[in-house]
């Protein structure tokens, strides 16, 4: 397949494939960043896990009728997804608190939040990602606010689907980052990823961390969290 790099995140690149205009290959990467790119380093074997983890995801969000960018994976660490315009807004879906819940407001962490707090954030580097509101949102074009209420909708609904899902593998879904993107028909669709690197997941029992929160703080095992996380979702 003849494929000519479209662009390089972080964590992905994106391929365009040679007489597909619809579809991009989504490949992943063993890079991980934390804190806008401060903290840099490899995790041995991500990509080839983040892979799997978000194929399982992704196709059981779909078969429960949430709409993605999700084709097929084609190999280790790479996957076909539909071609979307991504929407520049990174969606935060809260059900404990922890993380930037804790720093700007102040919440001790491992509290149960009555209700899952969803929060948008500008997607964009040099701006370091700050936290804003539907206003800003449709102030800068990026989305109506019909758009971000049905954004908001699918949401919750697929927090629903993951709390659910994780449950069933004594994992506690803490909170998670989404991205949406429009497609050729102008359809709000899923993209992106779902995985460690996106969510933050504790062991029901434990409270161990099986996340990147595990890089983020030096806190070790990190590959194994990867690793742990994947092999209680494939059956
Ligand atoms: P936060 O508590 O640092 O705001 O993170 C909330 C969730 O979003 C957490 O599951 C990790 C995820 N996340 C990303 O996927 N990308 C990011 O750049 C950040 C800051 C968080």
């Amino acid at each position: 397949m003849e494929k000519t790099l479209l662009y390089e995140g972080k964590a992905k690149r994106i391929y365009s494939v040679a007489g597909k205009n619809d579809e991009v290959i989504q490949e992943f990467k063993d890079d991980a960043t934390a804190f806008n790119g401060l903290k840099k380093d490899t995790i041995h074997n991500k990509g080839i896990r983040n892979t799997e983890i978000t194929t399982i995801l992704m196709n059981y969000l779909g078969e429960n009728g949430i709409p993605t960018h999700f084709i097929e994976k084609i190999s280790d660490n790479e996957m076909i997804v539909k071609k979307v315009d991504i929407i520049k807004v990174e969606v935060v879906c809260r059900n404990v608190a922890a993380g930037s819940l804790i720093k700007k407001f102040g919440f001790k962490e491992g509290t149960a939040l009555q209700n899952p707090i969803v929060e948008y954030y500008l997607k964009s580097d040099t701006l370091g990602d700050p936290l804003f509101t539907v206003d800003h949102i449709t102030a800068l074009g990026l989305a109506s606010a019909k758009d971000m209420e049905y954004i908001k909708s699918l949401t919750l609904i697929i927090n629903e689907l993951l709390v659910t899902f994780f449950r069933k593998r004594n994992i506690r879904v803490v909170d998670f980052k989404l991205e949406f993107g429009r497609d050729k028909d102008n359809n709000i669709i899923l993209a992106d990823e779902i995985s460690p690197d996106t969510c933050r997941f504790w062991d029901v029992e434990t409270n161990e961390k099986l996340d990147k929160d595990r890089f983020r703080f030096d806190l070790g095992k990190v590959e194994e969290a990867y690793e742990e996380i994947l092999n209680r979702i494939k059956n």
